[in-house]
């Protein structure tokens, strides 16, 4: 057996090319004592991958020209030394871009495939679902009757954000790409309005419309103008997530807006970046909850699935430009 791999091949300029990815082909590394072998089933290709292939200081390390691109996939142990995770157990983990990987279980959560469909733990039950959880009950403070708005609204993190803003009883207003999404969120997910970004020439004004009584907190995954038209609409004591921006992340100079703090002195509102890890202590908690939500059928995710590792930089690339409504997968199927 043959371990094909996506290696970063260069730095991109601007937007990622084919270019910058190498398919690559290895032995499949034989686990030594204590690790055991992981078969990849999906792989999750996710926003901040790009930030890893700039060579820049972040809250992680960049991927070096060579290395495997970074990524976390789920598994099946195929071969194992390691008493703590038999032969057949299923895990999720950051085994990268790859179709085999060596563990020795550190930072390894098992995955029961009883509970969910195993690719649900890239998702609604994965980091994707915590940072819609975190960011919107820890970060923007939900509270039942407020008007939420959350831009990326059809992808993974801002679908989950959506219905949770529903469970919570609040109403939720979102920003997507394409018509086809925002008849996705309003009549699938629930939310309550939205409109689409790229038919839409006044932002402002769309959301004046959709939140007649200002918005009270904001999820924000994208910034750039879609993000500096709901500053002048925050209620007073409004709270505002900055969760990505999306729209710089392949910015070739550094982007200029309009100057908006004024807007959180009049209305003494908060803003606060954050990062899904600052919340692990808690993960198990919400891990509980999201699960109990699926299996209630109240919370769900869809996915868009590429097939093959060799697809990966092209699903990854067409992440980037909107082509998916829910998450983003890849489905690993060895020769
Ligand atoms: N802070 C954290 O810990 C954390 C954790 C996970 C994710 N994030 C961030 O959360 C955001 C969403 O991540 P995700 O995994 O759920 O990705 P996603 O939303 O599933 O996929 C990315 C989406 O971004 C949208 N997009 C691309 N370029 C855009 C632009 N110029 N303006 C507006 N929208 C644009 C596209 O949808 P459209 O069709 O709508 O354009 C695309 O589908 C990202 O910014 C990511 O970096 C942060």
């Amino acid at each position: 057996m043959t371990n094909r791999q996506i290696l970063l091949a260069a730095r991109p300029k601007g937007f990622p090319q084919d270019s910058d990815f190498q398919l690559v082909e290895n032995p499949v590394p034989e686990p030594g004592d204590g690790q055991f072998l992981v078969q990849a089933e999906v792989l999750s290709v996710d926003p901040y991958m790009r930030g890893r292939m700039n060579d820049m200081a972040s809250y992680a390390q960049p991927v070096q020209i060579g290395e495997v691109m970074v990524g976390e996939s789920v598994g099946r142990v195929i071969q194992s030394r390691n008493a703590k995770f038999p032969e057949g157990t299923y895990v999720s983990g950051m085994f990268g871009w790859q179709e085999f990987a060596i563990s020795n279980g550190e930072s390894i959560r098992k995955i029961d495939p009883d509970v969910a469909p195993i690719s649900t733990a890239l998702h609604v039950l994965g980091m994707p679902g915590l940072t819609a959880y975190f960011g919107l009950f820890e970060v923007c403070q939900a509270k039942p009757g407020d008007t939420v708005v959350v831009t990326g609204a059809a992808g993974a993190v801002g679908s989950v954000v959506g219905q949770l803003a529903k469970i919570n009883d609040c109403q939720a207003v979102g920003v997507a790409g394409s018509d086809d999404k925002i008849n996705y969120i309003t009549n699938d997910l629930g939310y309550d309005g939205g409109f689409n970004y790229k038919t839409t020439d006044d932002y402002y004004k769309a959301f004046k419309q959709l939140c007649p009584d200002g918005v009270d907190a904001f999820y924000d995954n994208v910034g750039g103008p879609i993000s500096d038209a709901v500053f002048p609409l925050l209620n007073v004591g409004a709270r505002v997530a900055i969760c990505g921006q999306i729209s710089q992340y392949n910015a070739t100079e550094k982007p200029q807006g309009p100057r908006l703090l004024w807007h959180l002195i009049v209305k003494r509102a908060t803003i606060r970046g954050f990062l899904v890890f600052d919340f692990i202590s808690q993960y198990r908690e919400a891990l509980e909850k999201l699960t109990t939500w699926y299996q209630q059928g109240r919370l769900n995710c869809p996915e868009r699935v590429t097939e093959g590792i060799e697809n990966a930089p092209r699903a990854f690339m067409e992440l980037l430009q909107g082509a998916n409504t829910g998450k983003q997968l890849v489905k690993i199927c060895p020769e």
